[in-house]
């Protein structure tokens, strides 16, 4: 096993360890933060993923950008090149399971949305350091991803998904900011 992978499963351990209630309130309390960030309410065209527990969840963050007459857009997994592309999400009935229960948007349903009209995206990890470098799933989906995007990032973590570091890689891409249940960590 490499080291990225112990890490991974480090992480992986606590965070299913994290009760029902400090899960729905550290969710609340990232959300909440998320609401009054500036990248958050300037952004009309927002990518991000639909929470599989245990990461943050996103469900109350995706209606409330609906609420206020955002566009969201959620990511498809291509494995066969490990790209993602990202598609328009109106209503959680246009998303399907596939692989390892993942919820993707149901392509006949939705449309595609190019990485240039995305204003922010919210992007996914296990960990991440105080530098912003982020340890993924290992697909390393959004290192492909996050060259041709130019909008802002950020990512959501439980504060324990903070961790002092991690291999870091050639190819690995920060984030600008990282969003936890207790502060704001800005990067750029
Ligand atoms: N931009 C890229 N081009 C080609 N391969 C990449 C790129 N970014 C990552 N990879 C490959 O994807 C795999 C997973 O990357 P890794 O950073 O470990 O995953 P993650 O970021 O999901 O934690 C690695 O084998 C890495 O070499
Ligand atoms: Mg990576």
């Amino acid at each position: 096993m490499n080291d990225k992978n112990f890490v991974r499963n480090q992480i992986k351990e606590s965070l299913t360890k994290i009760s029902k209630p400090l899960y729905e309130d550290y969710s609340y309390k990232v959300a909440d933060r998320l609401f009054k960030d500036e990248d958050f309410e300037k952004a009309n065209v927002i990518g991000i993923t639909v929470s599989k527990q245990p990461e943050v969840d996103t469900y109350q963050i995706i209606r409330k950008a609906w609420e206020l007459g955002k566009q969201i857009a959620v990511p498809k997994c291509h494995p066969k090149d490990k790209r993602l592309s990202f598609r328009t999400l109106t209503e959680f009935s246009q998303l399907e399971t596939v692989y390892y229960g993942l919820l993707e948007p149901i392509e006949a349903k939705t449309t595609e949305v190019p990485a240039k009209q995305m204003d922010l995206l919210i992007v996914p990890g296990l960990a991440y350091t105080m530098e912003g470098y982020r340890l993924g799933f290992g697909g390393g989906y959004y290192d492909r991803y996050l060259p041709n995007f130019t909008g802002k990032t950020l990512s959501l973590a439980f504060e324990h998904q903070i961790i002092p570091n991690f291999p870091v890689e050639n190819h690995d891409i920060p984030v600008s900011k990282i969003i936890t249940n207790s502060r704001t960590i800005k990067l750029l």
